[in-house]
């Protein structure tokens, strides 16, 4: 390749004695990180070091105008070989790619993007936990690095990997709420990249809807209030009588790889699926009478999560009891066995993490 990488082992693993049964998610972090620096029209430098804080100045450009993005994948232990696998991985380095051209920042080679993260899991291969449903993590990340107080496109930037181990995000089905005044995302805008932004302005909505004992917000689209995009961080699916629908991906929603995944694998169960815009009175309709049967999220980091009610107006509408759905328990079952390697699949989705580095087979 390319890029050559440096690799640093840690000589103090905090590894040992940790207990992977009861993790919260995202604060427990792996023994190393992958670095590569951009300058001088490439990436440079790239390193695997110990885990550890970075130094930045006070005028670095990402903390003051946001070219940041970042993707989230997971690992697994695969059940038929007891090595470690990456969950499609070439699609979340095109997704990066497409989030980094529309903030304007450079992309990430996709052999520099698979090798960091093939090496750092197969360097961290110990903190993939094993219990059913739990996964190595993977953050990749870009970000600006100019230290500069003007508002335009930064000429540095750096990439990072770093992972941990998770357990299931949501352990029991959301109640979502059905935003009436926030807005995520909206045409022309970037709701389809994964930019630090458009975390940041879902925050404090979402913190306003947790106070009143909700899990998630459901998104309506900015224009009109009237079609439903995104739930949380998760996409959304309901199934209505015998079809499943979720809203097609555009400018305004971001083309998850669940989504991807299940849309693929109810066509190959023969399962009716539709991908069209889904006005939330339509789902109102469908619940009064009778033929709204599920909705779920779907998200890498909670796989499914199915929605227990959802609250629109005022008014709440309770779903039926997770016990009597047919999609969403199966689509779940599916797609985690297919991650963790009990099942296999043929759209070679599922890719062993080999690194090509020597020192890394020492
Ligand atoms: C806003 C948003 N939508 C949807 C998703 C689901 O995407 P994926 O299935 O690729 O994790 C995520 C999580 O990554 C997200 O942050």
């Amino acid at each position: 390749m390319k890029y050559s990488i440096k690799v640093q082992v840690t000589e103090n693993s905090r590894r040992e004695g940790l207990d992977f049964s009861s993790l919260p998610f995202g604060r427990t972090f792996a023994d190393h990180m992958f670095i590569a620096d951009y300058y001088d029209g490439d990436w440079q430098d790239c390193r695997i070091v110990p885990y550890g804080d970075i130094t930045f100045a006070p005028s670095m450009m990402a903390i003051h105008y946001g070219q940041s993005v970042f993707e989230g994948m997971k690992a697994n232990i695969s059940g038929t070989t007891g090595e470690p696998v990456l969950f499609r991985a070439g699609r979340h380095s095109e997704r990066i790619n497409t989030s980094c051209e529309r903030l304007g920042m450079p992309t990430v080679p996709k052999e520099l993007f698979l090798e960091a993260v093939n090496s750092l899991v197969a360097l961290d291969k110990q903190w993939i936990p094993e219990s059913e449903g739990s996964a190595l993590y993977i953050r990749p990340v870009v970000f600006a690095t100019d230290e500069c107080l003007g508002v335009k496109v930064s000429e540095r930037y750096r990439f990072m990997v770093f992972s941990g181990p998770v357990g299931a995000y949501y352990p029991k089905p959301v109640r979502i709420l059905v935003a009436e005044k926030y807005v995520r995302a909206f045409p022309g805008g970037v709701g389809f990249a994964k930019a630090a932004g458009n975390y940041a302005a879902t925050l404090k909505p979402a913190q306003i809807a947790k106070e009143k004992g909700y899990d998630q917000i459901l998104w309506l689209d900015g224009l009109e209030f009237k079609y439903i995009q995104e739930c949380g961080t998760m996409n959304i699916f309901a199934v209505i009588g015998d079809t499943v629908l979720t809203p097609p991906t555009a400018d305004t929603i971001l083309d998850g790889v669940t989504r991807n995944s299940i849309l693929t694998l109810l066509k190959e169960k023969g399962i009716k699926v539709e991908a069209r815009p889904i006005e939330i009175a339509e789902l109102i309709a469908a619940h009064k009478n009778g033929t709204l049967k599920e909705m779920f999220g779907s998200g890498t980091a909670a796989v499914i999560s199915h929605v227990e009610d959802i609250t629109y107006l005022g008014e709440s509408y309770q779903l039926p009891p997770v016990s009597e759905r047919k999609i969403g328990p199966m689509l779940k079952d599916w797609l985690t066995d297919i991650k963790e390697g009990k099942q296999q699949e043929s759209y070679g989705w599922v890719t062993p993490a080999v690194s090509s580095l020597a020192e890394l087979a020492d």
